[in-house]
């Protein structure tokens, strides 16, 4: 059995990541200060985990966080785009700040290896698809600087300090648990909560932008499988699922399976968006054993089915704490 730190545990994607390791008997704690995550994520694990309310850029936290650790997932940050280019300093303190402060408290510690949450968005909008990991960045918002900067920390941090770590470019992740109140949820869990809802989705251009949109158990795979590759130390890795479909199929299909197709309302297009975005996947094969298990229609059914259960209780929650109001 060993001890994983998942920072950003209470969140989306931590949140998965956490119950995976419970399932295979793993020992986790949790390090997230709850600013974007929430304690409810953890509700059904409670009393199984260390769950420590700290931020990365509280030495105290960090130290206490990595006493004992093997490894790392990284998944603290603060996710948003658009909430990038509204507050660049925010942004950058977590994602980047809080990421280097996690780094060298983990090489104090001793861990075994760092499994970061990089992201797709560091490509920006190069012109070829698929996107393969050697193509040259273009981040194209404060947040894709951030994310592409912490990549760059981790492989410095392997070569020089020896300290193992492991890049996974996600790909617009999506699933149960991804929080739909804030104005910079991502689209998914908005479009489906507006179905839901019976209201107008809001459709940032034409709707004809596109995304390898991957459920969330492909990425929960990848970073276990990341722990463990023996070729993986200092590399970057997409995480996808190497198809792409566009925003308004993406309406057609949740439109099929939820029975509801409201007009959505068209917003001019965001700044710093990506137009297209699709993974190669094979260097993820070749050095992780990674392979998309859940597609696409597969991943947005158990998405719709979770949120029919939690909707209701998440919007009376957020009211009450005002994060539906934009800037939260
Ligand atoms: P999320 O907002 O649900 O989870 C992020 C968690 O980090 C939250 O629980 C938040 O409270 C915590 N956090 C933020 N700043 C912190 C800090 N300074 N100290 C401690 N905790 C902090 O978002 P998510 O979608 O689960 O994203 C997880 C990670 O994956 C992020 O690093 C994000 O950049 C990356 N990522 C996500 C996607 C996606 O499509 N969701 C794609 C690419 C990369
Ligand atoms: C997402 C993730 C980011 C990740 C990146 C790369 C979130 C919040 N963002 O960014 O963390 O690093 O993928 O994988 O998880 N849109 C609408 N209507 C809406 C919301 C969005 O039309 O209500 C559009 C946007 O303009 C964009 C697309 O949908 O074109 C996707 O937006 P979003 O879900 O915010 O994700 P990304 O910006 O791709």
């Amino acid at each position: 059995m060993a001890l994983y730190l998942v920072t950003g545990g209470a969140g989306f994607i931590g949140s998965a990541l956490v119950r995976e390791l419970l399932q295979r008997n793993e020992q986790v704690r949790v390090l997230d200060n709850l600013s974007t995550g929430k304690k409810e994520n953890l509700d059904e694990v409670r009393g199984r985990i260390e769950f420590i309310e700290g931020d990365l850029l509280d030495p105290r936290s960090l130290e206490e966080a990595l006493r004992g650790v093997h490894y790392v997932l990284h998944q603290a940050a603060i996710p948003s785009v658009p909430r990038s280019i509204a507050d660049p300093l925010t942004t950058h303190r977590s994602n980047v700040d809080g990421t280097l402060a996690l780094l060298v408290a983990a090489k104090q510690a001793g861990v075994r290896r760092v499994v970061y949450a990089a992201s797709s968005s560091a490509y920006g909008d190069t012109p070829t698809l698929p996107k393969v990991e050697t193509m040259p960045p273009n981040p194209l918002s404060p947040y894709a600087v951030g994310k592409l900067v912490g990549e760059y920390y981790g492989r410095v941090f392997t070569d020089v300090y020896q300290l193992e770590t492991v890049s996974l470019r996600y790909f617009n992740i999506f699933g149960p648990r991804q929080d739909p109140t804030s104005p910079y949820s991502g689209v998914l869990s908005r479009f489906i909560s507006a179905l839901l809802r019976n209201e107008p989705p809001v459709v940032f251009g034409d709707g004809e932008q596109s995304r390898d949109f991957t459920f969330v158990a492909n990425a929960v795979q990848a970073n276990l499988l990341a722990c463990a590759a023996p070729n993986a130390a200092g590399k970057v890795y997409n995480i996808g699922v190497g198809q792409r479909i566009t925003l308004n199929r993406t309406l057609e299909a949740l439109g099929n399976i939820i029975g509801n197709r409201p007009e959505p309302h068209h917003e001019d297009a965001r700044a710093g968006d990506v137009r297209h975005s699709l993974a190669d996947i094979s260097a993820a094969r070749r050095d992780l054993g990674y392979e998309p298990t859940a597609g696409f229609e597969e991943g947005l059914r158990q998405t719709v089915a979770w949120y029919k259960e939690n909707l209701a209780a998440l919007f009376k929650q957020a009211d009450l704490t005002g994060a539906t109001q934009p800037g939260a």
